[in-house]
């Protein structure tokens, strides 16, 4: 039996002020699978991930997170469920005049109670699970980019969420920084059985680590295609799909003569 979804969109349709970035969207994501939401820059990648954390409201369809549907609950208890995910934003600065530590302290502070030494010992062992284990009185300017993103996903999972949520993490990475990321990543899902959201247009981080994908797409307001990404690129019928998986430009005449590039 399929083991029960932890995240499931049933035709969510987002966007801003009333109008669709995309509609329809259904997907689910299951226990401890690193799942890619996929897209081309502008394609509403983000749109969603604002939806999914409860900062935009849908405009339709529903959202469940561990069984429990956003349009069926209160809003306290949707505020409580949606507390399972761990967000590293795009732009996901870090303060600059706090240290790492202080920065990862920060949502252990907002959404507990526990004192001042307790919260530092468990922001220093959230930045030691992400390779930071000695940098917590760092200050974020003193710091490489690669080390930064680490740090962010220290604060994401500062309160243990179930769900990590990652938003573009390797934009602005130099690409064996990026993979040191994926292998991040892929150990974090490993050692603590998370499961991962992964928001990207980085072909080689969704290869290396995402078991499944949806690719997004603006021409069709929705998802384009589903499933494993390797299978995406070699198997799926639509050339365009196949191209954007072999970054590959799309090729007007290729999609309306239904061959692939080159036939
Ligand atoms: N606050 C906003 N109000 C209105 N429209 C917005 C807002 N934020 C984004 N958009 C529009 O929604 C569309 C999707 O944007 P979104 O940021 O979700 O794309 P994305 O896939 O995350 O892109 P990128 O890969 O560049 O991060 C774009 O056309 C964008 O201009
Ligand atoms: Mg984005």
């Amino acid at each position: 039996m399929k083991p029960a979804p932890v995240l499931k969109a049933t035709n969510l349709s987002v966007g801003y002020d009333g109008q669709p970035v995309l509609r329809n969207l259904s997907f689910e994501v299951r226990p401890r699978e690193i799942f890619a939401i996929l897209g081309g820059s502008g394609s509403g990648k983000t749109t969603i991930l604002k939806t999914l954390i409860g900062i935009l409201p849908p405009l339709a369809g529903d959202l469940e997170i561990a069984g429990v549907s956003m349009t069926r609950s209160s809003p306290d208890r949707w505020a409580h469920v949606s507390r399972s995910l761990g967000v590293l934003f795009q732009t996901g600065a870090l303060l600059a005049d706090l240290t790492l530590a202080e920065n990862v302290m920060l949502p252990i502070r907002a959404q507990t109670e526990l004192p001042e030494s307790t919260a530092r010992i468990l922001a220093c062992l959230k930045l030691s699970q992400v390779g930071l284990a000695d940098a917590e009185s760092r200050f974020p300017n003193e710091i490489s980019g690669g080390m930064r993103k680490r740090a962010g996903v220290a604060r994401a999972m500062a309160l243990d969420p179930p769900i990590l949520v990652l938003d573009e993490p390797s934009s602005g990475l130099d690409p064996v920084t990026a993979a040191e990321l994926d292998e991040l990543v892929l150990g974090l899902r490993r050692d603590l059985g998370i499961t991962v959201l992964l928001v990207t247009h980085d072909l080689a981080s969704t290869f290396a680590v995402a078991d499944r994908c949806i690719l997004i797409d603006r021409e069709v307001a929705g998802i384009r295609a589903e499933g494993v990404p390797a299978r995406l690129r070699d198997e799926h019928p639509d050339p365009a799909v196949r191209a954007f998986f072999r970054r590959e430009p799309p090729r007007p005449d290729g999609l309306k003569k239904g061959g692939p590039r080159g036939e």
